[in-house]
């Protein structure tokens, strides 16, 4: 195979090339962040090399659509219900998984956890570049992980590690972190954009040409950003986000792209001593502890992709001391919080102006949908009138700038799960009434309204 060096600088941050060294990276304005790599450039490794790794379908031909054999794809259940659900019923045959998340959140445990129902009929390798076969056998112990069929591998060497999966032809690959793995050929440190992204294609196209299932740990960097950034996300068939606060014990596995499945999923685990239990009543989860008759406290309900979840929203107002008041949102988006404030202001007559506002979704839950707007307003006002909302009531609607409370989606979900976990009020905008069953409105009061001072009067 003939090959070329090439020297080049790459941005670390968002993986842009060029001959010539910058200070700052000309596309995405980061400082120092352009370092020299070696390439070695192989005919073999072009990108239609790589396309025709990708299984099924005759090279270079177009084909009819009708005419491309499919084969029912086949999926390896995990053991958690959580997980499989996140990735759409299971891991796919010859998938690429990238699992993501802050580094000790919970993404080694999580998949040694999964060998052992995937090791009752398949094998499993797990290759670490992070902890010694030692390390990886306490952890084991100590999640009950006993399958006969884990494989273990402590390598960094990404060429290793495929030839071990050539030759013990697992059914499942797990490479924990991407982050710690290198080719021998390039020339960069482990961890940099180019050993990332070109150990990734080695991964892809082993797994596309075996066609095993690889499953990828990616560390994110402070920004959020899984290191290496959005090269790998592009590359992979499955992004998946392992999130949570570091100061609560539970854990929300998202899925930011997936080729098998919807995005809309999410799985709730809780870390325990014997490592992540699934929690299968988040909502209950989030509304422990909550205060009784407290001012400042309303539940809010939001759809955290198929599923409803309720969560505690708390509004403080107090007398500035400062000619600029504070505001501050945490799980909110803070633009929003804004938003409903002139809102409150201008078509409620609450004045806010001289008030310090601070708002807190309790549980680390954030709340990016508009139905949360209307339990944000009332935890504000709650707060402003020292009136409390009663511990019964929950309240969902988006807010629209004239004070109306528009209607929301999966109206019949969210109130069935208030109901399910004992709220008697519920406040819904008043265009969603028409869709709700009949069964479902005998079980509760639910009141619809159409404008902020309507909900106000029917919860304060
Ligand atoms: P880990 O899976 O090593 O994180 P990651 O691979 O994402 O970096 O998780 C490490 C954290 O989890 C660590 O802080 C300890 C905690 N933990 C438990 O609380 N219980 C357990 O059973 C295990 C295995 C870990
Ligand atoms: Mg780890």
């Amino acid at each position: 195979m003939a090959s070329k060096m090439k020297s080049l600088f790459v941005c670390q941050n968002c993986g842009y090339e060029n001959p010539k060294w910058y200070g700052k990276c000309p596309q995405c304005g980061e400082w120092d962040t352009m370092q020299e790599e070696v390439r070695v450039e192989q005919k073999g490794n072009t990108a239609a090399a790589r396309a025709g790794g990708l299984g099924g379908g005759t090279r270079g031909v177009a084909q009819k659509i009708s005419e491309i054999q499919t084969v029912g794809e086949h999926r390896y259940h995990t053991g958690l219900s959580e997980f499989d659900r996140v990735l759409g019923g299971g891991i796919v045959k010859g998938s690429v998984v990238l699992l993501s998340g802050d580094p000790g959140i919970g993404k080694s445990t999580i998949l040694l956890q999964i060998c052992q129902t995937l090791g009752e009929e398949e094998t499993v390798l797990y290759a670490s570049g992070e902890e010694s076969p030692h390390q990886i056998k306490l952890r084991a112990d100590r999640l009950g992980v006993t399958s006969e069929n884990l494989l273990v591998l402590c390598e960094t060497d990404v060429e290793v590690i495929t030839e071990q999966v050539n030759a013990k032809k697992p059914d499942i690959v797990i490479i924990d972190s991407i982050q710690t793995m290198t080719l021998s050929e390039l020339s960069s440190s482990a961890g940099s954009i180019t050993q990332v992204r070109e150990c990734t294609n080695l991964l892809l196209r082993t797994a596309k040409s075996l066609d095993i299932p690889v499953i990828i740990v990616g560390h994110v960097n402070k920004d959020g950003n899984i290191a290496g950034p959005k090269v790998l996300e592009h590359i992979v068939d499955t992004v998946l986000y392992f999130e949570g606060e570091k100061n609560y014990s539970y854990r929300i596995l998202r899925a930011a792209k997936n080729r098998f499945g919807s995005t809309n999923e999410i799985g709730v685990f809780e870390m325990m001593d014997q490592g992540l239990r699934q929690v299968e009543n988040p909502s209950k989860m989030m509304l422990e502890g909550r205060p009784a008759n407290s001012s400042g406290s309303c539940v809010a309900c939001v759809m955290e992709g198929m599923r409803p979840i309720l969560a505690e929203v708390q509004g403080l107002a107090t007398a500035s001391n400062f000619g600029n008041p504070r505001r501050m949102a945490n799980g909110y988006d803070f633009n929003r919080l804004n938003v409903i404030l002139a809102v409150l202001e201008k078509r409620g007559g609450y004045y806010f102006s001289n008030m310090d506002v601070y708002l807190n979704v309790i549980g680390g839950i954030k709340l990016f949908e508009p139905a949360a707007d209307l339990s944000v307003a009332l935890s504000l006002v709650s707060s402003l009138k020292e009136a409390v909302v009663p511990d019964d009531v929950l309240a969902f609607g988006e807010i629209g700038l004239a004070g109306e409370i528009r209607s929301v989606g999966f109206c019949e979900q969210r109130v069935k799960e208030a109901i399910r976990l004992g709220f008697h009020k519920i406040i819904v905008p008043k265009d969603n009434l028409r869709h709700l069953s009949k069964e479902t409105m005998a079980q509760a009061e639910i009141i619809g309204v159409q404008y902020i001072s309507q909900a106000f009067q029917a919860a304060l």
